[in-house]
């Protein structure tokens, strides 16, 4: 059995042999963000599969962010270590869901987070992630929106954008909506000179006492930026550890407990390790579904100024 100095030798190993690259979310466990080749936020990784040189992409992630790899890479291998690891918010909304919505507002256009299925983006007009659903539903050419499926971060993009007309899913996520406003008060009143840096998808209760609403890599970039030296970070748990590594002389707290996305978190060095060496778990996506989906992907990645009218 390798010993993890031994697997990350192998990875780097397979990874040359096989022309492969890994993709990492910042909420992976500590051994696989360092064997990563890139880290990032969706958005970051998202830009990054569609320009990769790479045969094979091995995405430690959840699924629908392979998915996404997939759909912008569809000439390459991608590669899910575990096919367990899912996003049960990207689950929660339906095609029926989505049908009844547009039934209910035809005039909307539909605003689809990244964390979602691939049928779901398919019958979008525009994805976003956490770094710019602000600056897409500010920037597409209608009035009226339907949201989907995040009703947190729908919630948060209808307050910084009220000129718009946003009808929004009830979906929300199960490791930030455990953040609640008392443990966020209580530590203000345990560290008052930190600073309260809160990821979109935590309820509006908790956005409102933050000093500041980002992706996780738009936390990551503020607290390497800042002048203050301490923070309480209220998103997942996988995030902070690498603020910690890469902010020496910083303190970071979780707010209250450290919340934990078991998703997240099932990918390990020995996963990443058979994947690689077995080629395992392969995403395929139907070439006609995926075809609309990337439209809508297009439209978040390209200017948004190019963005078509309904
Ligand atoms: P980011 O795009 O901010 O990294 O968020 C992804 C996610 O799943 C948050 O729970
Ligand atoms: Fe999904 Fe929440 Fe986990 Fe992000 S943290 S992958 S939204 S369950």
């Amino acid at each position: 059995m390798l010993e993890k100095n031994g697997l990350a030798r192998e990875i780097a190993r397979l990874k040359k042999e096989k022309n492969a690259v890994i993709l990492a979310h910042n909420y992976q466990i500590e051994d696989v963000q360092l064997c990563a080749d890139f880290l990032g936020d969706s958005l970051e990784l998202s830009r990054k599969a569609a320009v990769l040189t790479q045969a094979i992409i091995v995405f430690a992630g959840v699924k629908f962010m392979a998915e996404t790899a997939k759909i912008l890479s569809p000439g390459k291998k991608v590669l899910l270590p575990r096919l367990d690891a899912g996003c049960p918010m990207a689950d929660m909304i339906t095609l029926d869901d989505l049908r009844e919505m547009k039934r209910q507002h035809p005039q909307a256009m539909v605003v689809t987070y990244v964390n979602s299925s691939v049928e779901i983006k398919a019958e979008s007009d525009v994805c976003c992630t956490s770094a710019n659903a602000v600056q897409v539903v500010a920037n597409i050419p209608a009035r009226e929106i339907i949201f989907i499926p995040d009703e947190n971060l729908g919630n948060y993009v209808q307050k910084m954008v009220p000129d718009k007309k946003m009808f929004l899913f009830e979906g929300f996520c199960y490791v930030h909506w455990r953040i609640s406003e008392e443990e966020i008060i209580e530590m203000r009143s345990r560290y008052p000179q930190a600073k309260v840096i809160v990821h979109p998808e935590v309820c509006p209760e908790v956005t409102a006492l933050a000093d500041e609403v980002l992706s996780t890599s738009g936390m990551l970039k503020f607290v390497s930026r800042s002048s203050q030296t301490e923070f309480i970070v209220a998103t997942e748990q996988g995030l902070l550890e690498r603020m910690k590594r890469e902010n020496p002389g910083k303190t970071f707290y979780p707010p209250g407990t450290a919340k934990i996305c078991s998703n997240m978190k099932r990918t390990t060095l020995r996963d990443v390790y058979d994947a690689l060496n077995e080629e395992k778990y392969e995403i395929t996506v139907d070439p006609a579904i995926a075809e609309k989906a990337l439209h809508a992907l297009r439209e978040m990645l390209e200017p948004l100024k190019k963005l078509s009218s309904h």
